[in-house]
């Protein structure tokens, strides 16, 4: 899904939000569940430790709290809300969307939305469906959010995959942009079914139900070959990335900040290298959260934010790898 160069109105994030649960999962407590270390941990995936929800914290909480602050921090009255984009691969059910769920808790009574499931790419994608939305002059003000509860499809028996993942949600404000030049100035987004088979969740869906046999056989749990993914992951983000500054008359040095998705630091290394971008200019905090899926880039955002490393002007890139294989960028001229 390439966008064409000819846009009249271009669309800005003119605000972000986030929610992080208090409760931290540190690798010495995972230790005690499964056969791991710290060192091993930190050094193959440069994470120490993650947030996990308590009871009664889900997806749709998490989501109306990230953006209880967005609406509180850009002014915006829950009212004006034209349309509500939930990104996530663990919505509170498998329907309704978690979108009407989000809606009626915050009480956006003028707004439709949709959940969008591309996992680690899901709110690349939500980004650059919004700004399109805006661009066609359809809409004014949307609200797209990555979250995840990764922890509630994470089998705390398997080492592999538990000591990646966390929880928690970033949300961000998509409006039109009043000053030439700042805001999305392209996004790339694409699928590639071929790598269905190497992420994802055997059991839940129409093809096998929810039954005994799959609770027994841990069906309900995230199933990775991590090996396979990260190789392909590392190709996947950069190329994605290279690909959007190519087609802009970019390359690395330009970029001011990169933020990418949170999957492994390592990934993060080689994407930067192969970009010959300074790690200077990487947005980096999978230390602290984990893989947190859609949550990823919006909580890179919002921390970027908070410590000033994003300013107004800056050329900024995300970039997403997840399964389905999904992938995507987005190329931004920072607007605040
Ligand atoms: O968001 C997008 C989706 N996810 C990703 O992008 C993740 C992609 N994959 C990865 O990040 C990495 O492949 C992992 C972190 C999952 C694994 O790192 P690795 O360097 O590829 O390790 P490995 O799977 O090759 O395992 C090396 C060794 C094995 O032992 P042997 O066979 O060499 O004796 C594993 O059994 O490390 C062992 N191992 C562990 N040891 C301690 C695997 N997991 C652990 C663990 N603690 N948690």
């Amino acid at each position: 899904m390439n966008r064409s160069n000819h846009r009249p109105i271009l669309a800005k994030i003119s605000g972000v939000g986030h929610y992080m649960p208090e409760k931290v999962l540190t690798n010495h407590d995972l230790e005690k569940l499964v056969d791991t270390n710290d060192e091993w941990i930190v050094s193959r995936t440069g994470i120490s430790e993650r947030r996990i929800v308590a009871d009664g914290e889900f997806t749709s909480h998490m989501s109306v709290n990230a953006i209880n602050e967005l609406l509180e921090t850009t002014d915006t009255d829950v009212s004006e809300i034209d349309v509500i984009i939930v990104a996530t691969v663990t919505p509170d059910r498998l329907f309704p969307s978690t979108a009407c769920l989000v809606q009626e808790k915050i009480g956006a009574k003028n707004c439709w939305g949709f959940d969008l499931s591309a996992a680690c790419s899901g709110f690349v994608f939500g980004l650059n469906t919004a700004s399109r939305f805006v661009e066609s002059g359809a809409y004014k003000k949307i609200i797209v959010v990555g979250v995840d509860t990764m922890s509630s499809i994470m089998n705390y028996k398997d080492r592999n995959t538990c000591i990646l993942f966390g929880d928690g949600a970033g949300a961000v404000l998509v409006e039109p942009s009043e000053e030439e030049g700042f805001g999305i100035i392209d996004s790339l987004s694409s699928i590639d079914g071929s790598g269905a088979e190497h992420l994802y969740m055997p059991a839940g869906g129409s093809e096998k139900p929810a039954s005994h046999e799959t609770v027994d056989a841990d069906e309900h749990y995230l199933h990775q070959d991590g090996k396979k993914v990260y190789i392909d992951a590392v190709r996947g983000m950069a190329d994605i990335s290279i690909k959007i500054l190519e087609k802009n008359g970019l390359n690395g040095e330009d970029i001011d900040l990169f933020i990418p998705h949170q999957a492994n630091k390592r990934i993060i290394d080689s994407t930067a290298k192969r970009l010959k971008i300074d790690s200077s200019k990487v947005v980096i905090n999978i230390g602290s959260y984990g893989n947190t899926t859609a949550g990823t880039i919006p909580l890179g955002l919002y921390d970027a934010v908070q410590d000033g490393r994003l300013k107004k002007g800056y050329v900024t890139v995300l970039a997403a790898f997840g399964a389905g294989y999904t992938l995507g960028s987005t190329l931004l001229k920072w607007a605040y």
